[in-house]
């Protein structure tokens, strides 16, 4: 049943229950706590029924019309319908539940964000209510103390001396990436902050390297901070799209001979596209020897720290002057919760020199010395490691370790699979949980490979069983798989092999009656 339908049979339900009625037009209701947990009953009810739903499914794509126009048949009543405030809320979360990605069904298998852990959705809705903007101790104490708790749990891992590094919460690894990127500008060109572009010396052009394969969040971060995406140096990548440690020290000479002034070098672990790792250690000698920053963006990869089956993927982390970790990807909480490291605690103040009385004290005292709101773009704030360390804190690391393994392996198995599949190719060994790979069936031209995978991902999305996602490698389309779900089996990768042979055959087959090319859509 499509997610329209679906909402069709529950407005149909009107009325079967009992509704508790208030009165809208007084605050003292709407504010209470009787309707709080009223609603906040209905709500788990359906999310206890989404997460019980076992079936294979992908994303019901609706069109954008349609679906607009369901909203305001919703909000106008339309029809002669009365629906009370309890029908109209159950028809939202369905509506909400029905035309989102299934990130909870093994069906699910294309990108980077999560089926949460649900205790981290728990909490979402306990900080919701509670409303602490979290930059600033006095509003947030409790989630003030437990980031520095989870940084040192988190250190265990990477084995900085202890109060002499840093750890930042921000809305997303973009905003990290960009923050960090910030500060090593800063930090290079303290003046820049004050006197902008005008204050630098005519011949000297700020410039960041790059991987060719990192993620656009990097090459936007040098967009924003007056950089300029001519200054970007990209470093070469090898087939499995790490960067070329051999091609480094030339490409990092030419630039400083045609004037360019690198501050940054920006590395990644566990790429977009295809989750590789770049050499952390080497790059890490190589920036030191050039007094460069290095960057990791680790927004997807970092997360395999607390893995001690795969921590090694990530040797010389240590090293980096700042890196990214996207809790909301690998360590399975809600977006946003991105953690941003720095190696040494003063330069996490380099990002953003300011000052505001009303907010910033220049002597800190015990209390404000646990703001934030000096080293991170927002001022209100989400109390993102709230989800994140209740889970630590309950479950601990074992949960997230024994994730990440069994999505590490599963995507192996996989690519073992299909190393012996005659009519598929894969474009590399995995390195966690990312793979991408082509069906190739007799019968298709080799120039038409690319169209046909494109094809073939915008055909299952549409079917709604199965959700993978496509990229581009080297200038031809491929299919990825991103496997965030602990129930994907081996055996629900076959019924997507099927599905995919299905469906490829099928366009063929529409393509040879036709005498048309792949291509024609
Ligand atoms: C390697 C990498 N860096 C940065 C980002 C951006 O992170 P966010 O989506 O949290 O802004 C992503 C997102 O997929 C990513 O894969």
């Amino acid at each position: 049943m499509s997610a329209i339908d679906n909402l069709e049979v529950c407005l149909r339900s009107v009325g079967e229950e009992e509704d508790f009625q208030i009165n809208k037009n007084t605050l003292h209701d709407v504010f209470s706590p009787q309707l709080f947990r009223r609603n906040a009953g209905i709500a788990i009810e359906k999310l206890e029924q989404h997460l019980s739903d076992r079936s294979i499914r992908g994303l019901d794509l609706i069109d954008p019309d349609i679906l607009l126009q369901t909203v305001k048949n919703l909000m106008s009543e339309q029809a002669g319908m009365k629906i009370s405030d309890e029908d109209k809320l159950k028809a939202i979360i369905n509506l909400y539940i029905n035309t989102g990605i299934q990130v909870h069904s093994p069906g699910y298998m294309g990108r980077q964000f999560s089926g949460v852990i649900p205790l981290a959705g728990v909490f979402d809705l306990v900080s919701s209510i509670v409303n602490q903007p979290s930059s600033f101790y006095e509003a947030a104490q409790l989630p003030s103390v437990v980031e520095r708790i989870m940084a040192d749990e988190l250190n265990q891992f990477i084995g900085w001396p202890e109060g002499q590094f840093a750890m930042v919460t921000t809305s997303g690894g973009s905003l990290a990436n960009l923050t960090a990127i910030l500060a090593a500008r800063n930090d290079k060109f303290p003046q820049f902050w004050s006197e902008g572009v005008a204050g630098l010396h005519k011949k000297v052009k700020p410039a960041i390297a790059v991987s060719e394969d990192s993620h656009y969040s990097v090459s936007r971060a040098a967009g924003i901070i007056g950089i300029g995406e001519d200054q970007i140096i990209r470093l070469p990548t090898n087939a499995k799209k790490q960067i070329c440690l051999d091609k480094v020290q030339h490409v990092l000479d030419k630039a400083e001979q045609s004037g360019l002034k690198v501050f940054c070098l920006v590395a990644s672990v566990g790429t977009t596209s295809m989750g590789a790792f770049d050499p952390i250690d080497e790059l890490a000698e190589i920036s030191r020897e050039r007094e460069i920053w290095l960057h990791v963006d680790g927004a997807h990869g970092a997360s395999l720290l607390v893995s001690d089956q795969h921590r090694l993927k990530l040797k010389g982390i240590e090293k980096a002057d700042s890196f990214v970790l996207d809790a909301h990807k690998m360590l399975f909480v809600p977006a946003m919760c991105t953690l941003l490291f720095y190696k040494n605690k003063q330069k996490s103040y380099c990002a953003f020199n300011q000052e505001a009385s009303y907010v910033f004290e220049k002597k800190p005292d015990i209390y404000t010395e646990y703001d934030s709101a000096e080293q991170n773009f927002e001022c209100t704030k989400r109390p993102l490691i709230m989800n994140l360390w209740v889970c630590w804190m309950l479950y601990g690391k074992s949960l997230f370790a024994n994730k990440i393994d069994h999505l590490c392996h599963i995507t192996q198995s996989v690519y073992q699979q299909l190393l012996t599949e005659h009519d598929f190719e894969t474009l590399h060994s995995p390195e966690i949980n990312i793979l991408c790979f082509r069906y190739f069936p007799d019968g298709l031209e080799p120039t038409q490979i690319g169209d046909f995978q494109l094809m073939i991902r915008n055909r299952i999305r549409k079917d709604g069983k199965f959700f993978i996602s496509k990229v581009d490698i080297d200038g031809t389309t491929a299919l990825r798989v991103v496997f965030m779900n602990h129930e994907v089996t081996l055996e629900h990768f076959n019924q997507l092999l099927t599905e995919i042979r299905r469906i490829g055959l099928d366009l063929l087959q529409k393509v040879s009656n036709s005498n048309q090319s792949v291509v024609t859509r």
